[in-house]
């Protein structure tokens, strides 16, 4: 394999998803060759008069910082009493959702959430439910923090402790474990994390066969119901704010004792306007990362979708149009990520 002089290289592993790898050594704030996000989102002539754009097939992550990420993920080091790491809430081979309600923190809490998925996490706009953190980085300290007990500097200092992890921090980041190196390669791991080419990519594409008929009837009725209007764009939601209950007090029909999350935006601006406020979800892989919203009240894919046309449209759906919205969703299944070099998934 041909290393040129930016230092990026391609690496073609079985099945190729398409990770574009750039090896390099820097501090651990300081950006990195190759370490870039996305490509643009640039319309291909065949979608461009769609909501949907198609996942880039390729995106560039640092190799050596993702590795060091990928084995991080999985270290129950990572939390205060060394009970759960990344994966425990995140399992990578169930598309890093652990299917509960809510999920149980260091200390014996619940998360305030549901546990969203961290597959094509990089195509969000904001992250968290509410979207209060701005990089995965930041996330990653919230992470460490609410869940597992600490923060990512006291976790780097537990690490700092094993000389092979010293060792392995010292290789990628020329100095030993400290709380920005722990969120970097955490952060550029995450990356790494993409699921191009479901069907209905293909089928943007141009591959006519991809969708099955009652795909392309669910899609056409997810754009002419409006669904589109905020699930859009390259990861079908994930790229702005939208009220939870436009049409219909989903809070008060709901019950139950509230959760700190149901606030929505205004947990972290106070205005009023913000209230019950959300960053639109993706969609992708929503069939398999069940139950749903931020609360995990839609035990169904069919509940979800029941739930958002009354409250985000103020529609009553026949079970024929339910049937087909599903049949939509599925298609927005992709393989999972490819085994990450040098470690998970
Ligand atoms: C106890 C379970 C649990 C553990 C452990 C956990 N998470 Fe999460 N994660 C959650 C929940 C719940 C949310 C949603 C939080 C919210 O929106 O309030 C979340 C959200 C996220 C998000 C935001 C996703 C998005 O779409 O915006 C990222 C990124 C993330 N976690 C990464 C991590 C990383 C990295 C670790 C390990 C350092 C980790 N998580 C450990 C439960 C967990
Ligand atoms: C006005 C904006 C808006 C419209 C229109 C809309 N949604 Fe949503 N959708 C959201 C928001 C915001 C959430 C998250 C709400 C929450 O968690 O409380 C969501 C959540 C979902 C979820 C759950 C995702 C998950 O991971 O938990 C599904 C499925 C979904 N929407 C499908 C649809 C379908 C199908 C339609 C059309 C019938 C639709 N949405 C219309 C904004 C919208």
């Amino acid at each position: 394999m041909a290393v040129k002089g930016n230092q990026t290289m391609q690496l073609t592993f079985a099945g190729a998803s398409g990770v574009l790898l750039a090896a390099c050594l820097a501090g651990c704030t300081s950006p990195v060759a190759g370490d870039v996000a996305a490509p643009p989102d640039v319309p291909v002539a065949a979608t461009m008069d769609e909501p949907i754009l198609p996942l880039p097939e390729v995106v560039r992550v640092n190799s050596a910082r993702a590795a060091l990420g990928a084995r991080l993920f999985e270290e129950r080091a990572l939390s205060k009493d060394g009970s759960m790491s990344c994966a425990t809430c995140h399992p990578l081979g169930r598309t890093a959702v652990d299917g509960l309600v809510r999920s149980p923190t260091v200390g014996g809490g619940l998360t305030g959430a549901n546990t969203p998925t961290l597959f094509n996490v990089v195509f969000n706009f904001r992250f968290s439910w509410t979207g209060q953190q701005r990089t995965l980085e930041e996330q990653v300290e919230v992470a460490i923090t609410r869940a597992m007990g600490q923060g990512a500097g006291p976790a780097a200092a537990t690490l700092a402790l094993d000389p092979v992890w010293r060792a392995r921090f010292v290789d990628v980041f020329g100095e030993p474990p400290t709380g920005a190196c722990l969120r970097a390669a955490l952060a550029e791991f995450q990356r790494s994390l993409v699921t191009p080419n479901a069907p209905l990519d293909r089928w943007l594409r141009g591959d006519a066969t991809a969708l099955t008929s009652e795909q392309q009837e669910g899609y056409a009725l997810f754009k002419e119901l409006g669904c589109a209007s905020c699930h859009q764009g390259r990861n079908v939601g994930g790229n702005m704010f939208q009220r939870m209950g436009v049409m219909a007090d989903y809070f008060a029909a709901r019950g139950g004792p509230a959760l700190p999350a149901d606030l929505g935006r205004y947990e972290e601006t106070h205005q009023e306007e913000d209230r019950h406020v959300f960053r639109v979800p993706s969609l992708r892989n929503v069939e398999k990362t069940a139950p749903y919203l931020h609360d995990g009240y839609a035990a169904t894919m069919d509940d979800a979708v029941r739930i958002m046309a009354a409250n985000q449209l103020g529609r009553t759906l026949s079970d024929r149009q339910v049937a087909l919205l599903v049949a939509f969703l599925r298609s927005l299944t992709a393989p999972d990520p490819q085994p990450f070099p040098g470690g998970a998934p």
